[in-house]
C-alpha cells in the first residue's frame, strides 16, 4: 500500500494555499465553480438557504478570532518552523508552558495551524462554492498586543484579540465532571475561582520582557508560571466553546453538505479541547499577585474531589434530553441559549478577549451571531 504523505509535506502545501488563497472576491470564483464544478458541489450550492450561509459566516468569524488568538500563542510558545506562522518564540514562556507538558509547543503550533485551516476553508466555501461574501474582520485588527521577545513585530498593533487582560471562566472543568447538564439547568463552580474574578484581567502571554524577568529556562518564575497556567486553562476555555458551538448550530442547518462541514470541523475542536483539558490538569499549584489581584491555582492533580480531580478528563455521563432518561456521556451544552452563536460571543466578551475593541466590532460580530442563531432547519 502506498504511504500517505508525511504531515510536514501536507502541512506545507496547506500553508502554501493559505498564503495564496486567503482572500477571494465574493461571487467571482463562486460563479465559475458553480458553472464548472462537480455535480455534488452544484447540488449543494443550489439548495443552501440563507440560514445556512448565516451559520457559515458566523463560524468563519469565530475561526478568524480563533486564528488571531492562537497565532499570538504560537509566536511566543509554539514550535517555530518553516510554516511561516510568525514570531520567533520566547524561551522562558515556552519553558513555563512545558511544565504542563513537554509537547505544549507542538500542540500550540498544530492548534494554530488547524484554526487557520478552518478559517480559510469556511471563507473559501462561502465565496468559491456559494458565491456568498466571505467574512473579513481585518479592519478591526488594531490592538497592540504583546511586545515581549519572540512576537512577530510586524503584527504589533494589528491584533484582533486581547490576551493580556483575561478573566478565564474555568467552570467547564466541573461541567464535564458533573452529572448535571447546563441545557437542563445545571450550574457549575469554576475550578480556578480567582482566575475568573471579573476585575482580575490576567495575562495569558508575557506582555513584555518584564513578565519574563527573573525566569530561567530551567526554572520559570512563579509570576511567569502563573501566566503559562492561565494560558493552559484559557486553551481549554476557548476550545470547549467550539466544542459546543458546532453541534448547537448543526441542529439548525438544512443543507447536507453544510451539515457535513459542521459535523467535520466541530469534532476537531473537541479534539483540541480534550488535549487542553488533559494538559490544564498539570498546571502546578501556586499563588501569586498580578495587577494587584491574588491568583491561586489549586492542586487539581492531588484533589480527591470528583468535581475537581485532574485525571477525570472523560466526559462524565450527565442528564440529556430529559432527567427521566439514563445519563449519557455527551458534549454539553448544545442548546442555543447556552452554546449558540450569541452565547459564544458573550462568553468570549466576558473572557476579556475583546478588551480594547471598537463598538463597530461588537456590532459586526453580534449581527453575525444573531443571524446564525436565527437560522432555522428547513426540510
Ligand atoms: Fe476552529
Ligand atoms: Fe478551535
Amino acid at each position: 500500500m502506498a504511504r500517505k504523505p508525511s504531515r510536514a509535506g501536507a502541512a506545507t502545501s496547506r500553508r502554501t494555499f493559505l498564503r495564496t488563497g486567503l482572500v477571494v472576491g465574493a461571487g467571482t470564483v463562486g460563479a465559475g465553480l458553480l458553472a464548472t464544478g462537480s455535480p455534488a458541489v452544484a447540488r449543494a450550492s443550489s439548495s443552501v438557504i440563507t440560514g445556512d450561509v448565516d451559520i457559515l459566516r458566523f463560524l468563519a468569524a469565530i475561526e478568524i478570532i480563533e486564528s488571531d488568538l492562537w497565532e499570538q500563542y504560537n509566536e511566543l510558545g509554539g514550535i517555530q518552523d518553516s510554516e511561516g506562522l510568525g514570531g520567533s518564540g520566547n524561551p522562558f514562556y515556552t519553558a513555563a508552558l512545558q511544565v504542563l507538558d513537554g509537547d505544549m509547543p507542538q500542540y500550540i503550533h498544530d492548534n494554530t495551524d488547524d484554526e487557520f485551516s478552518h478559517m480559510t476553508f469556511l471563507n473559501a466555501y462561502l465565496s468559491q462554492v456559494l458565491g456568498a461574501a466571505p467574512v473579513d474582520l481585518s479592519a478591526f485588527a488594531t490592538l497592540r498586543g504583546s511586545v515581549a521577545t519572540g512576537v512577530n513585530t510586524a503584527k504589533i498593533g494589528k491584533r484582533l484579540t486581547n490576551l493580556l487582560q483575561l478573566n478565564v471562566d474555568t467552570s467547564w472543568w466541573e461541567r464535564y465532571r458533573s452529572t448535571e447538564n447546563p441545557d437542563l439547568g445545571g450550574t457549575f463552580d469554576p475550578a480556578v475561582p480567582t482566575l475568573s474574578q471579573p476585575n482580575g484581567q490576567f495575562p495569558a502571554i508575557p506582555r513584555d520582557d518584564t513578565d519574563t524577568k527573573g525566569s530561567k529556562v530551567k526554572k520559570p518564575s512563579t509570576h511567569l508560571q502563573a501566566i503559562a497556567n492561565t494560558a493552559g486553562f484559557h486553551f481549554g476555555f476557548i476550545e470547549q466553546g467550539g466544542t459546543s458551538l458546532y453541534p448547537t448550530l448543526a441542529l439548525q442547518v438544512t443543507n447536507a453538505v453544510v451539515l457535513r462541514i459542521l459535523l467535520s470541523i466541530g469534532p476537531s475542536e473537541t479534539m483540541h479541547f480534550q488535549t487542553w483539558h488533559d494538559k490544564a490538569g498539570n498546571a502546578p499549584a501556586l499563588t501569586t499577585t498580578i495587577n494587584g489581584f491574588t491568583l491561586t491555582f489549586p492542586d487539581l492533580a492531588g484533589s480527591t474531589d470528583p468535581l475537581l480531580k485532574a485525571n477525570l478528563i472523560m466526559p462524565e455521563p450527565c442528564d440529556f434530553i430529559s432527567e427521566r432518561l439514563p445519563e449519557c456521556a455527551i458534549i454539553r451544552p448544545t442548546l442555543d441559549q447556552f452554546g449558540g452563536a450569541v452565547a459564544t460571543v458573550n462568553a468570549f466578551t466576558a473572557d476579556g478577549l475583546f478588551i480594547g475593541q471598537s463598538a463597530a466590532f461588537f456590532t459586526t460580530l453580534m449581527n453575525l451571531a444573531k443571524a446564525a442563531d436565527a437560522a432555522q432547519r428547513g426540510c
